[in-house]
């Protein structure tokens, strides 16, 4: 089949699926990572590029946050697309891989280790997920879950399983300490590790300046 007619059908399978979940979680959060993964992929000239955009295009059709199935549901639905619009089986089981491995446990995991595709856009996913987009995104997601933006009795936390990390009405001040100013750390491609950097600051800034803010200095 046609490269560019794949994409599209990928596309318009995607938007369908997504259009059930939040606005933090939406097409245009695919989307974004769909073009950080291809200019990752030019960028560090590696890897092979059709994997990479139906892998970055299907990671979040079915996000383990939003339903009660299997952490793999999401990589299964997306290998019986694939494999109905005639993706051979190998590049199929990739991508399924791929999307699996990018699912919440293995965020909590050190630096993965796997396909140079797998980690450009497990690299994507996380760019999107910091910086002024980042933010955002976090600020969003807390609101859709009803918490506070911050709280100073509220300690920061460990979360040692999916189901308390789930339940958690931590506020979202605490997110970056938890998650988003890990990112940096975990990036696996030099490109990625550049981008983190510039977005990382930005994080910075904002938390010092919220809490500024806070306190009424400023
Ligand atoms: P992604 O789609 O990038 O893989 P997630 O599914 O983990 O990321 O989360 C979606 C968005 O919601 C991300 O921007 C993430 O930072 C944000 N988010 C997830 N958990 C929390 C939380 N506890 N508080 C605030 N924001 C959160
Ligand atoms: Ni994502």
């Amino acid at each position: 089949m046609e490269i560019d007619s794949l994409i599209n059908k990928t596309i318009a399978f995607v938007q369908s699926k997504l259009k059930e979940f939040d606005g933090g979680h939406d097409w245009f959060h695919t989307e974004r990572v769909w073009k950080l993964a291809k200019s990752i992929c030019a960028k560090e000239n590696a890897g092979n590029l059709l994997i990479i955009e139906l892998a970055a295009l299907l990671h979040d059709i079915a996000d383990s946050k939003f339903h009660d199935g299997p952490e793999s549901l999401g990589g299964d639905m997306a290998y019986d697309f694939m494999i109905n619009e005639g993706v051979n089986k190998e590049s199929a089981t990739h991508v399924r891989e791929i999307i699996n491995q990018m699912s919440f446990k293995s965020r909590m995991t050190e630096k993965s280790i796997s396909s140079i595709e797998f980690q450009i856009v497990q690299d994507a996913d996380r760019i999107d997920a910091i910086g002024a987009i980042g933010i955002a995104r976090a600020f969003n997601y807390g609101g859709f879950k009803n918490r506070a933006i911050y709280d100073p009795e509220k300690p920061l936390q460990e979360y040692s399983t999916i189901e308390a990390y789930k339940k958690s009405d931590a506020p979202t001040i605490n997110h970056f300490y938890e998650k988003l100013f890990l990112l940096k750390n975990l990036m696996n491609t030099e490109t990625g590790k550049a981008m983190a950097e510039e977005r990382h600051l930005y994080m910075e800034e904002f938390v010092k300046r919220f809490m500024k803010e806070w306190d009424g200095k400023a």
